[in-house]
């Protein structure tokens, strides 16, 4: 699968962590995110993520940063994107499972890298249950007035 991945200053040691994981695995994987942790804004590396898994250049994304809520909102505003933040594995689970999300979302400042890794396997291996989820995220674009 060829996976993007972004992050800003708080996200750089689990990408780069997650870039060998992923990798090691057999996965392609882009890299949107910054490469320093000199400050910067999430804005400026969401957009190109989503941009990228909404015109099929990568299959799925994952963004880290502090929260995950810069990342989230931003990704988010993207018609094409439902980027769902995750916790733990249980959430990083139902999160593919019940709302298709083709970017998982992590806070690098609120879980630990084991953690993190572990969501990842957990998304990429669950399967959307279909059914009334289908139903549910048919709803989610805005419609045109
Ligand atoms: C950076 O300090 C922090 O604001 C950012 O990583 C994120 O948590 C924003 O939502």
């Amino acid at each position: 699968m060829k996976i993007g991945i972004c992050n800003d200053h708080a996200g750089v040691e689990y990408k780069f962590k997650l870039i060998k994981y992923l990798k090691g695995k057999g996965h392609e994987v882009v890299n949107f995110g910054t490469d320093t942790t000199d400050s910067c804004d999430y804005a400026d590396f969401a957009h190109p993520l989503a941009l990228a898994v909404e015109n099929g250049e990568v299959d799925k994304g994952i963004a880290i940063c502090g929260t995950g809520n810069g990342m989230a909102i931003t990704l988010n505003k993207h018609q094409g994107i439902r980027a769902g933040l995750a916790w733990n594995t249980a959430v990083a689970h139902l999160v593919k499972s019940h709302n298709l999300a083709n970017v998982l979302v992590m806070p690098a400042r609120f879980v630990s890298y084991r953690m993190a890794v572990s969501m990842v396997r957990e998304w990429l291996a669950a399967e959307f249950e279909g059914g009334r989820h289908e139903r549910r995220i048919a709803k989610i674009p805005v419609k045109e007035k």
